[in-house]
């Protein structure tokens, strides 16, 4: 298959977000990959807006941004009032990953057990050490993942390998989940990557496309239709997506067009995997039914940066995310290990989760 060679193999890793100690910021992804530019978004209100639009984005990356922005509020306006204001403004900005609200619920969990003296403080802490978490179980979960993926496909090479959306660092704190593993492969074996394109927002070609060329990693790009036909053809020989939320019995909320995948994948007998830390799990929810699927504005459907792409006045439904059945996935990747296969026993093994301790 034609593949862009990548890009040159030694810039920089890509980061989406800096924090020095007070002031927060935000790689603005919906500019990519024309532009580099940087948000410093002012508190928690600026935050929210940022995810909501997507500027921020993926699940670890909200949940941290979000501590970040709550711990700020709390540094301009201690107090009570504050904290709980700002709290409820940022877990309710996006609803389906589950990291947003297990990342906020523990800045303040921390900031009130500290008291109001060292309330600000420590949110600050809790906030870098969330931080400092997701990264670590990000190069924990990408270690198992690639060694999972070689026992998996141990003859060929170059492995190819198919993912959808973005999952790589800038959905991440430290260097991704699904792309990360890949990436992770790509350092022992030959790696080839379809990355599907995502439709409506395009995080696969905007984004994906943008890391795998700053990796050096041969890739592909496709429409999100063309994956079930080459993955029937045998051009695939493992899939692998991220995480949104993962309930307790193992169904998995992540950007829509995952569902189809894994059918192609099952129908094919091909891997169908899922990485992601275990902040992405959430044991309060038995199955995928119960999941919240956030709805997006019509228009990122019908227009497409700006300019129609329906008649005007054409109804779109546009649903960010859907739920992928335990029984389609061949393997959930997290820090913590490997879930094989993928049912509530062996899920359940994985939580609860690590606290992040400041
Ligand atoms: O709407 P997005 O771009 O935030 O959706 C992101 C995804 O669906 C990712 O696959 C998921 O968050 C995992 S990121 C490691």
């Amino acid at each position: 298959m034609p593949l862009a060679e990548g890009g040159p193999a030694a810039a920089p890793p890509a980061r989406a977000l800096r924090w020095d100690g007070a002031r927060l910021e935000l790689l603005d992804q919906t500019r990519l990959p024309d532009r580099e530019i940087w948000l410093t978004p002012a508190g928690a209100e600026e935050v929210a807006v940022a995810i909501e639009r997507l500027a921020v984005r993926g699940a670890p990356n909200i949940g941290i941004a979000a501590a970040y922005g709550l711990a700020m509020e709390v540094t301009a306006t201690p107090g009570l009032g504050t904290l709980e204001a700002a709290w409820e403004r940022l877990r309710t900005s996006r609803p389906t990953a589950v990291n947003l609200g297990w990342a906020v619920d523990r800045v303040r969990a921390a900031a009130l057990a500290a008291g109001p003296a060292r309330m600000a403080a420590a949110a600050r802490e809790q906030a870098q050490a969330i931080h400092a978490w997701e990264d670590e179980a990000s190069a924990l979960l990408c270690a198992a993942g690639a060694g999972l993926l070689r026992d998996l496909v141990p003859a060929r090479e170059p492995v190819r390998v198919l993912t959808h959306c973005n999952t790589g660092a800038l959905a991440t704190g430290g260097t991704g989940s699904a792309l990360g593993v890949i990436a992770e492969l790509a350092r022992h074996r030959a790696v080839e990557v379809l990355a599907c394109e995502t439709r409506p927002l395009l995080q696969g070609a905007r984004l994906t496309a943008w890391e795998l060329g700053r990796l050096g990693i041969p890739h592909a790009l496709l429409v999100d239709g063309a994956a079930a036909g080459l993955i029937a053809r045998g051009e695939v020989d493992a899939v692998i997506v991220g995480c949104d939320r993962v309930a307790a019995n193992g169904d998995t909320a992540n950007k829509v067009g995952t569902y189809a995948h894994a059918l192609a994948a099952g129908a094919a007998g091909i891997p169908f995997l899922v990485a992601g830390p275990t902040s992405s799990i959430d044991p309060h929810i038995a199955h995928g039914d119960d999941i919240a699927i956030e709805e997006r504005d019509a228009r990122e459907v019908t227009h497409v940066a700006g300019s129609p792409t329906a008649p005007l006045g054409t109804q779109a439904r546009n649903p960010a995310f859907d739920v992928t059945p335990a029984r389609l996935i061949t393997a959930l990747v997290t820090e913590r290990g490997v879930a094989r296969p993928v049912e509530p026993r062996t899920v359940g093994a994985l939580v609860p989760v690590a606290e992040p301790v400041a």
